[in-house]
Order: structure tokens, then C-alpha cells, then sequence
């Protein structure tokens, strides 16, 4: 996509989605000492590096920060020469298109065989049904082509390529060193669990949840931890988390467990920066309980400034006035307040809130909660 039609995806992009919560980019920063991550809008570019080489997974949108984003990570995109492509989808090539900045004109890209054939045009992305067809993308950059099961060796990087199609017709997955996977857009975590991506974008649902579950067998098989990262919706090494709907389509009409990690709207950036993107390790993404499976969300909370029953009840007002709770209760010995919730609560309207009362929120831990019965509070 041109660098005009990606601004103007972003604008109207940010409107449409604004507090739906469905893209839940990571910041810019790093995963772990391997894996760095840009954020592009909504979307993520990671670099893997091991002793001094750096290749690329994915290369967002046709993007102005690219460079000053890679410089907080003291990565230069003239040392990047290999870079993994999941999917051709404007938000995963932009950087190598032919009016991009071209940071990465010498580098090699991989794709699978099948992915290839949108770029020579054989075949159309098509999203929506089948209903809207995506522009054409133009890259000159030496293409090295990959089959399913294929592995490559790259300057001492083992990389298995695993083609997962239903998105688009030839959407590869990458294992790196038997432990890192890159899966662009097959997966979306939702608060309660990874699903299989946004079915409005997909060329075949179907065909994604068979890639899913085949690709969950693959993985359980191997018995190790493994680091999972998505190009939207962050990360997770739980793979129960990762494939507990794995059967199910992230619809962006469906009622979704509210995620209280999500951003409000995916393309404002202003929280992503350089300061935080050196100094702070992106968290992995916590499973939340599901509504209706019996479970309920605990939230405590320590709060300075209560000194008697006046103040709690005080306190537990606004909470029930401000949320819909099933009990709330607070302590001023203890100086905290429990909530019990069937989602969870929005953490910086808890702080508002509470510091509106005149106390203030020192700390929120949350938990899921499960209610005990006779037996289990007299024994367990
Ligand atoms: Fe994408």
C-alpha cells in the first residue's frame, strides 16, 4: 500500500475500531533478551538476535517512525539482511514497498511459495467475504520462496517455517531456535484466550481453525516452552492461554471479555516511548476468566488515608456507584479494598474514582476467583 493510502487506512482505521478493543499492539521495547518489537500503529515488528546478527519478522505498515523507532533499540536497518515475512498484507511488508523509505533495500525477504503468488498478481487478497479486493503490493526486494516444514539456517539461527493458511492462502508461521513463534495474523488474543484471527480479514476461517489446530498438536508435541507473539496482540509462553478458543473466530461483533490491557485507540502512540521502550520488559499477556464459566475477577486494591468505618463506606459507594460489582468491601485496618467482579475493572478509573473520595490507590493486583464451598473453606 502507498505511504498516502497507509495514513489514510490509520485514519479511518482509528475511527472505526476506537474502544472495540481489537488491536492490542505491544510498545516498542523489548520481549526478552532475543526479541525486540517496534510498534507501527496497531501492528508489530520484531527482530530475533543471537551472537551479533539481527533478522526481521514482518515489516508493518509503509511507516515514517521506522528509523527512530529501530534507534531506541540500537538496531540498524542496514545490518538487518534476512527478513521473515508471515503474510503480504500491507501491515506486514510496508516497510519494503517500492516508495517506502527502502531501510531494508539489500535485505533478502522469505515468504512461502503460495504467499508469493498475491505479489506477481496470479492471485488477489480479498477480505470481507471475499467482497473487497486489497491493492497489489510492489516490492523489488530479493525474495527467497519457503515450503511448509522447510527449515533454514541463517548465520546460526534455526528457523522452522510452517505454513498455517486461512487469513491468506499462504500464511507461514516461524519457529525460531525450537523456541520463539512469530505468527503475524493467525491468532488474536482476546482477555480470555487466543482465538483464531479477526474472521472479517480472513480469505478462509474454515481453513484457519484446521491450521490452528494442527499447529496447536505440533506444538504440545514438543514438550518445551514456547514464546508465542503475534503481530497485534502481544504475547504469551501459556499455550492453554494461547489456543483456548482456538476453535473460535475473533469477530469484531461478537461480545468479547472486556480486556483491560487493550488500548483505546490502537494508533494513538503517545504512550509508546523511547524512555519506556529502554527501560522496561513487554509483560506477557494474561488469560482473564470468561464470563459465565463461573469465574469471577478479585481485585484488591491498597489504598493510604482510610482511618474508620466512615471512610470504607465511603470508599465502597463510589465503587458500586462507578462499577457493577458483585460485593465490594474495605478494610481500614488492612488499608485495602476487595472488589468482586464478573470482568475486570478498569484500572485507571478505579484509581479516579477512589482518589475523587480523597484516598488514594497505592496498588491493584488482580486475580481470578473462584468461590469456595463449605468443605473447600474448612479444608483448602
Ligand atoms: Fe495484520
Amino acid at each position: 500500500m502507498s505511504r498516502k493510502d497507509s495514513e489514510n487506512q490509520r485514519r479511518s482505521m482509528s475511527r472505526i475500531y476506537r474502544g472495540k478493543e481489537i488491536f492490542k499492539p505491544l510498545n516498542t521495547g523489548r520481549i526478552d533478551e532475543h526479541v525486540a518489537c517496534v510498534r507501527e500503529w496497531v501492528a508489530n515488528i520484531f527482530f530475533y538476535s543471537k551472537n551479533g546478527v539481527t533478522i526481521m519478522i514482518d515489516a508493518g505498515y509503509n511507516y515514517r517512525r521506522l528509523k527512530e523507532k529501530m534507534d531506541w533499540l540500537n538496531i540498524d536497518p542496514a545490518a538487518i539482511k534476512h527478513i521473515l515475512i508471515t503474510h503480504q498484507d500491507t501491515d506486514h511488508v510496508g516497510a519494503l514497498e517500492q516508495d517506502s523509505d527502502l531501510l531494508f533495500k539489500e535485505a533478502t525477504i522469505y515468504l512461502s511459495e503460495i504467499e508469493n503468488r498475491y505479489l506477481t498478481g496470479e492471485v488477489r487478497r480479498k477480505v470481507i467475504h471475499g467482497l473487497y479486493k486489497l491493492p497489489l503490493v510492489k516490492t523489488d526486494n530479493r525474495r527467497e520462496l519457503l515450503k511448509d516444514g522447510q527449515i533454514l539456517e541463517i548465520e546460526g539461527i534455526k528457523i522452522e517455517c510452517l505454513l498455517v493458511p486461512g487469513h491468506t492462502w499462504g500464511h507461514m508461521v516461524y519457529l525460531i531456535d525450537d523456541t520463539y513463534l512469530f505468527t503475524g495474523d493467525t491468532i488474536w488474543f482476546g482477555a480470555d484466550g487466543g482465538y483464531s484471527f479477526i474472521s472479517t480479514l480472513a480469505e478462509d476461517n474454515r481453513l484457519a481453525i484446521r491450521s490452528l489446530e494442527k499447529l496447536e498438536a505440533n506444538l504440545l508435541a514438543r514438550k518445551k516452552r514456547i514464546v508465542v507473539i503475534t503481530g497485534h496482540t502481544g504475547w504469551s509462553d501459556d499455550l492453554t492461554m494461547v489456543f483456548a478458543h482456538r476453535d473460535k473466530l475473533c469477530s469484531p461483533l461478537m461480545k468479547r471479555v472486556p480486556d483491560p490491557s487493550a488500548p483505546y485507540d490502537g494508533y494513538d502512540e503517545s504512550d509508546d516511548t523511547k524512555e519506556k521502550a529502554q527501560m522496561l520488559l513487554l509483560p506477557a499477556k494474561k488469560m482473564l476468566p470468561s464470563p459465565g464459566a463461573g469465574g469471577l475477577t478479585k481485585t484488591t486494591l491498597k489504598i493510604s488515608g482510610m482511618m474508620c468505618s466512615m471512610c470504607e463506606a465511603h470508599i465502597n459507594d463510589h465503587v458500586r456507584a462507578a462499577f457493577k460489582v458483585k460485593k465490594v468491601t474495605s478494610s481500614h485496618s488492612k488499608g485495602e479494598t476487595v472488589i468482586l467482579s464478573e470482568t475486570p475493572l478498569d484500572k485507571e478509573k478505579l484509581k479516579s474514582v477512589v482518589g475523587d473520595t480523597g484516598y488514594s490507590v497505592t496498588e491493584i493486583k488482580e486475580e481470578p476467583y473462584e468461590k469456595k464451598g463449605f468443605l473447600a473453606r474448612l479444608f483448602g
